[in-house]
């Protein structure tokens, strides 16, 4: 058995673990909004206003805090007096993105703002810079958010919502390197800036505006719109990356059939976060040192291909052991770099890439990778704590560990770990600076990497106990290969 130290310092307290970091992202994308969070309320489907209460409850579960939407790349071809009014007169369009579907607007801003209502989530609304003008954007924010008298607001009380909105997070374009627009930075910059004068704060509201940021490793990107804009009326910049274990967008491989090579892989270009969270803060931290402007990665996860027999233009994969692996990890990297990183929003909540929530009709399966978010929820509003452990390679140089500790105003010390390993357990030996550990508990989610919930099987893979031995004020626990655990420590 191999016996890995980890050390901890409850005192050294490094940053705060906003709540945020635990967010997902919902786009008007195959069956995320439709079928998967809104079935209307004359579905059979046992609804909550027409949201799925199944949904619903998940989302509270897990304390979800925030919801990024309406895209994604639909963002910047949405245009949100689309979405409101009466239903059956809203205007039917072609989904141009994802399938060419018929996008019938029925979710619009009302519902979007009521749906973060029930879950208790704060709303990230992603604004329309590619292919809406300064003014439209402008005019919603002003619908959304004004008390006092004006068309806008009158408008807006006329479809049946008398009380502006708080609106705290507002995208301004999504991938205007790309989807957005295929803007070169300079450009976007100068649009951004122009874009950002006209969102104004009405009534109290509060916007924390947030840039487009770079696609994964573009630093000229960061550096360029960080030069340009700097804390200058924005206070986040986005990042994107997601994990495809080929490295090849043609051919990303299946969602439940790889081989241990490809298992390895999907860990390795998971573990590049560091690497580009690192380095985009680095180049955040020459333009901005008083650390104003937030890294939001607002897409992270994995990409794989679409499931067999399903539209390609919907995304649509299972989950597995694999995937908890990956969050895991990328959840411990968030929480060590939140001193610079203050929100992320996995890709997609539900039906979308690496999902936490699958629905067939009437069923919802939660995915592994739901269960590491419920696994990982006590670091909300906690304190980022040093932490270190002596690492062991588990193959193809990946190492096994990851981990990250947070302290919580009680004093309470939560550890989450995982480890990469097929093949290696792993005994971690856990030892706090200045305290003993008096008592420890555990809970932990395992199985062989292919292991995924299904609508007939939805338990094949939840979270169990573990044992935690605690002596001479230490604490130990083994971490099976293929594991991520949680742990709780009294000091
Ligand atoms: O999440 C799917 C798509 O990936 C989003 O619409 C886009 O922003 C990104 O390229």
């Amino acid at each position: 058995m191999n016996t890995l130290k980890l050390t901890l310092n409850p005192l050294q307290k490094l940053s705060h673990i906003n709540p945020e970091i635990y967010g997902n992202f919902s786009e008007h994308l195959g069956r995320c909004i439709y079928g998967g969070i809104y079935v209307g309320e004359n579905s059979d489907i046992p609804n909550i206003e027409g949201y799925r209460k199944d949904v619903i409850d998940a989302f509270r579960q897990i304390n979800l805090p925030v919801l990024r939407w309406p895209g994604g790349c639909f963002a910047d071809e949405y245009h949100w007096r689309d979405g409101i009014g009466e239903k059956s007169s809203r205007k039917k369009m072609i989904n141009t993105h994802w399938g060419g579907v018929v996008e019938d607007n029925s979710f619009g801003t009302h519902e979007f703002m009521r749906l973060c209502e029930l879950v208790g989530c704060q709303p990230y609304i992603a604004g329309n810079l590619g292919s809406g003008t300064v003014e439209e954007l402008s005019n919603w924010i002003e619908y959304m958010t004004f008390d006092g008298v004006s068309p806008l607001a009158e408008l807006r009380r006329k479809n049946g919502r008398e009380q502006p909105w708080k609106l705290k997070y507002l995208g301004i374009g999504n991938e205007n390197w790309g989807c957005g627009g295929n803007m070169r930075p300079e450009y976007y910059s100068d649009l951004y800036r122009r874009y950002a004068v006209y969102c104004r704060n009405y009534s109290g509201n509060d916007l924390f505006k947030i840039a487009c940021g770079p696609n994964a490793d573009n630093y000229t990107w960061t550096e360029t719109v960080m030069k340009q804009i700097g804390p200058w009326n924005m206070r986040g910049l986005s990042l994107h990356y997601y994990t495809v274990p080929t490295g090849n967008w043609e051919h990303k491989g299946s969602a439940t059939e790889f081989t241990e090579q490809e298992y390895y892989d999907t860990i390795r270009s998971t573990l590049h976060m560091e690497e580009l969270v690192t380095r985009h803060s680095a180049i955040m931290d020459r333009y901005d040192p008083e650390h104003k402007v937030g890294l939001i990665v607002d897409e992270w996860g994995t990409w794989y291909d679409v499931e067999p027999d399903t539209n390609p233009g919907f995304l649509y994969q299972q989950n597995t052991m694999r995937d908890a692996i990956v969050a895991a990890v990328n959840l411990n990297i968030f929480n060590r770099h939140t001193d610079r990183v203050i929100m992320a929003n996995i890709a997609q909540a539900v039906n979308v890439l690496q999902a936490i929530l699958l629905t067939e009709g009437m069923k919802t399966v939660k995915t592994p990778t739901y269960h590491i978010f419920d696994l990982y929820k006590q670091h909300q509003d906690s304190d980022l704590i040093y932490s270190h452990v002596e690492n062991s390679l588990a193959a193809d140089n990946v190492p096994a560990i990851s981990q990250s500790a947070s302290v919580n105003p009680a004093g309470d010390v939560f550890l989450t770990l995982s480890n990469a390993s097929l093949t290696e357990s792993y005994t971690v030996d856990i030892a706090a600076a200045f305290s003993g550990v008096n008592s420890a508990e555990g809970r932990i989610l395992t199985a062989e990497a292919h292991a995924h919930n299904t609508f007939d099987e939805p338990e094949n893979v939840t979270i169990q106990p573990l044992s935690v031995k605690t002596e001479n004020g230490r604490a130990q626990v083994t971490l099976p290969p293929c594991s991520a655990a949680a742990v709780t420590l009294k000091l």
